[in-house]
């Protein structure tokens, strides 16, 4: 089992990713950590507890973190992920408290009594992984890996921007805290929207009736979270759990190893993710970015985690 540590900010495709991840025995999530991104902390920590509870899972605790990203206001995404950033699917308040520490703390204890033995998967926008990084400076190197989503490569047609035309959402959000973290020691994996905004990788009305058609816990709530994303936006993509899949089967992805420069400020190109060649990178390391997806073979893997009995 590989041990990881999820820091999110649920939304839709976050707590799709959570269900998979839960669903997947070759996990074991140690903690989760929340960040301001999709909704504001409070509602990202509310929902990352709500998901567990409703699927009965009381021992991975919840440790809250940035409310903001490091320079910039936070600009949610509520209006894409629902008033309540889980598309309005009316699950009740938590009930579990939050665990007291803030979550770069949290994930530092964690990190630091195993390691090399954990690998983070970052979701969200980078905030909490760069205090992470700054507070604890060894992290970097205890940690096995990151595997996070973010970022816009230009590697495939899709990979151009969401949030603004040349910017993904999660990087757009914190640049600032995605450059310490792609210029830091730490392994990175990265799921850009050349994978997620590949049609092969979202469901459909069809896997919608395939998903319906089950009627285990992660199945209803996993039918609710991606109805709400067809019925406003024509389909669902899977960015995060895109990411988490990474972990579950490498073979999926075909990757490109380079130097990736994040351009911070507010100009036009916030939050450009450029790849370099090696000449101009600096002191910048390698990421492995994907650059091709088999979308059949990573929707056959969701669906068969979420629908199994
Ligand atoms: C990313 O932005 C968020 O809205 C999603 O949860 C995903 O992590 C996609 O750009
Ligand atoms: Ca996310």
């Amino acid at each position: 089992m590989r041990k990881v540590i999820l820091d999110m900010d649920p939304g839709i495709d976050d707590a799709l990713a959570l269900l998979l991840a839960l669903r997947s025995p070759e996990l074991q999530v140690l903690g989760i950590t929340t960040v301001a991104g999709n909704a504001p902390v409070e509602m990202t920590s509310a929902n990352a507890r709500r998901v567990l509870e409703y699927l009965g899972v009381t021992d991975i605790l919840v440790a809250m973190g940035a409310a903001k990203p490091l320079k910039h206001t936070l600009a949610d995404a509520l209006n894409y992920h629902g008033p309540d950033g889980l598309g309005q699917c009316n699950l009740p308040p938590p009930r579990l408290p939050l665990h007291p520490a803030k979550a770069w703390d949290f994930l530092a204890e964690l990190v630091l009594n195993a390691p090399s033995e954990i690998t983070l998967v970052a979701t969200g926008p980078l905030t909490n992984v760069a205090h992470a990084f700054q507070y604890h400076p060894e992290l970097p190197k205890l940690l096995a890996g990151l595997v996070l989503m973010g970022g816009a490569y230009s590697l495939t047609p899709y990979g151009k921007g969401n949030q603004t035309p040349f910017a993904e959402f999660n990087i757009w959000q914190d640049p600032e805290a995605a450059y310490i973290v792609f210029s830091s020691e730490v392994d990175i994996i990265a799921i850009g929207l050349d994978i997620s905004m590949n049609p092969a990788t979202c469901l459909t009305g069809q896997h919608l009736e395939q998903i319906k058609a089950s009627h285990t816990p992660a199945a209803r709530l996993t039918a609710k979270l991606v109805e709400y994303a067809i019925k406003h936006h024509g389909r669902c993509e899977l960015h995060d759990p895109l990411a988490l899949a990474t972990l579950l089967d490498a073979s999926l992805f075909d990757f490109i190893s380079a130097p990736v420069e994040v351009i911070s400020g507010n100009g036009w190109d916030r939050g450009i993710t450029r790849i370099l060649a090696l000449g101009q990178a600096g002191e910048l390391p390698l990421t492995h970015v994907a650059a091709s997806v088999d979308g059949p073979r990573f929707l056959k893997l969701f669906l068969s985690r979420i629908l199994e009995k």
